[in-house]
């Protein structure tokens, strides 16, 4: 008999990685009929895809879970599930302690997540009738977790398969893609380093590098279906090296496969017959073989192997973002050896002038920008590491950084081995000391704008506009429904409606480097422009945001 339509609701934390799974996940549940809904009181289904990385992450979880458990008592059918970092890290610890969890899935099992919902549907539907207090009893919990055995050689290729799946399923269910100008694809899965204070090695297991010609052909079908800008995934993306020592079958006759090796756009022939696609050639093949991509970027840049080869490439191909994230940690080389971060504060400068040195080009309209992360309050820090800090944050005039205070993680070598001993109190007026520092920087790198025309990437009506006319940001970007951090979907594409169509609107947009830049069109011009490539100038920086018109 078929099931009734369910209702889900998806609420996303953490990192990029975690809004593409989001993403995707969304769209093999609505290819296997489930509607979505922004509401998580309507839903059947309430599922947290989670974050792990400061406790603070995984507190939002803990409440938001506490607080169900009223509701569950109500509606015993109702099917709770906790995805991501923070099921793959507790485990089943998770459902001992919050028993109002029915589903568990880590992130390299994501594609069994279908399966999982529905046996724990069906098992509430088939306990219907019973007393609140035995369903609950009853209703055994759906588990798929990973644990530690994709760090395992002997089932690093099984677990490439099943992970490999997620991704492919874009292709077959892409959600409401039409309305998607930006999306986000990934090249590799899990992380390697081992950073002692960092949980996502042990969440998201061993490094597994996407065959290049998967990543091609996502790109090509999300262009296809209106994408313009993608943003390539991976916790270390510079590491990226697929090896091609499998033989193909070409006509009955094994070949081996060839990479190909980048030599330089002046070069006519690219390419040589290579092994191995590295980094550099990863993003000249997406540029040259998907020209739909109107912007490329990638997402985090590890500051160790990063060679002249990937400069090169994003310096040649005029649709690369000249926007590199690449967080530094902290400016003191003593706490750089304890995070096992594998550079020197002096390599850290010497990449960062490095990509200036290639990459800035203010002249012609692109200004490099560049984004970093701190950890504030590490073990044993002192105020000489923390000047130290201060001094690589003056050198590296981020256009914004993240500051975060070091929340120590079970599981990590830190953890385990270096007590937490840095008040918080200290952590707190550190933490705003380089704030502050970082907010003039911000501030002055905007003021450095004005003037300026630049290529604005319009994605929607501005917050602010919203605010005041007391308009809903519709879901856009086809993440239909899906929350994070309890804000609606990034990117939001909206569009006005009929009857809002009145006097002049104010819209937002991304410049090529990143900065956000706010400008006023007239109402009735405004649902054209969402989604396209426009010539913006900066007439005037007010604190962090600029100010253009067309
Ligand atoms: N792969 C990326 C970072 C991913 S985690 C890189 O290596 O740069 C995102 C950020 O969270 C990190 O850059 C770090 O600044 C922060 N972070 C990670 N673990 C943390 C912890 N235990 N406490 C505080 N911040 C942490
Ligand atoms: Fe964590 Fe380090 Fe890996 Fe980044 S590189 S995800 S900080 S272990
Ligand atoms: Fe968080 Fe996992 Fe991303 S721990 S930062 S969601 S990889």
């Amino acid at each position: 008999m078929p099931m009734p339509t369910k209702t889900v609701y998806l609420e996303t934390f953490g990192c990029q990685m975690n809004e593409l799974d989001s993403e995707l996940i969304a769209g093999s549940l609505s290819a296997l009929g489930y509607r979505f809904t922004g509401q998580s009181e309507q839903a059947d289904i309430v599922l947290f895809n989670t974050c792990s990385v400061r406790e603070r992450a995984e507190q939002k979880v803990w409440s938001r879970l506490g607080a169900l458990k009223t509701r569950k008592k109500s509606h015993p059918d109702l099917v709770v599930g906790v995805l991501g970092c923070m099921a793959e890290r507790d485990g089943v610890d998770l459902i001992h302690r919050m028993p109002v969890v029915d589903v568990m899935c880590g992130p390299a099992e994501l594609d069994k997540l279908p399966e999982l919902i529905d046996n724990a549907v069906r098992t509430k539907a088939s306990l219907a009738g019973s007393s609140p207090e035995i369903a609950i009893r009853k209703s055994a919990s759906q588990i798929a977790l990973q644990g530690n055995s994709s760090r395992r050689s002997g089932t690093l290729a099984a677990a490439q398969d099943s992970l490999e799946s997620l991704d492919l399923s874009r292709m077959v269910s892409p959600i409401d893609t039409n309305t998607a100008r930006s999306s986000y694809v990934r090249i590799t899965r899990g992380c390697n380093k081992f950073c002692t204070y960092c949980v996502v090695p042990h969440t998201r297991g061993a490094e597994i590098h996407r065959p290049p010609t998967h990543i091609i052909d996502e790109c090509k079908r999300l262009v296809d279906s209106g994408v313009i800008e993608i943003t390539l995934l991976g916790q270390t993306v510079n590491h990226y090296r697929y090896e091609h020592d499998s033989a193909v079958s070409i006509d009955g006759v094994l070949q081996p496969q060839k990479g190909r090796t980048y030599k330089g756009s002046h070069n006519r022939d690219a390419f040589a017959g290579a092994q191995t696609t590295t980094f550099a050639d990863l993003l000249y093949q997406i540029h040259e073989q998907v020209p739909g991509i109107e912007r490329l970027r990638f997402l985090t840049s590890y500051p160790r192997d990063f060679g002249d080869d990937v400069l090169q490439v994003i310096r040649d191909c005029p649709r690369i973002c000249r926007y590199i994230h690449v967080p530094a940690q902290t400016g003191s080389n003593r706490l750089l050896k304890m995070m096992n971060r594998g550079y020197t504060i002096e390599e850290y400068d010497e990449f960062i002038d490095r990509v200036r040195a290639y990459l800035h080009q203010p002249e012609i309209g692109r200004p490099l920008m560049l984004s970093g992360d701190i950890i504030v309050g590490f073990p044993t820090e002192t105020d000489e590491d923390h000047d130290a800090t201060k001094r690589m944050l003056e050198r590296s005039r981020y256009k914004n950084c993240f500051i975060f205070k070091y929340s120590p993680r079970p599981g990590t070598v830190a953890y385990d081995k270096i007590p937490d001993d840095i008040d918080d109190k200290i952590k707190r007026a550190r933490n705003n000391e380089l704030l502050v520092m970082q907010t003039e920087i911000s501030d002055s790198i905007a003021s450095e704008q004005v003037g300026k025309s630049f290529k604005v990437l319009v994605e929607g009506i501005s917050r602010r506009e919203h605010r005041k006319r007391g308009t809903e940001i519709k879901a856009g970007s086809g993440m239909v429904g899906i929350t994070i951090d309890g804000q609606s979907a990034r990117a939001p594409v909206a569009v006005l409606d009929e009857s809002e169509i009145t006097g002049t609107v104010q819209l937002s947009g991304r410049t090529d480097g990143d900065l956000i830049v706010f400008f006023d069109v007239p109402a009735s011009e405004a649902n054209d422009l969402v989604g396209t490539i426009r010539d913006v100038r900066v007439n005037h920086a007010d604190r962090l945001a600029l100010h253009g018109s067309l």
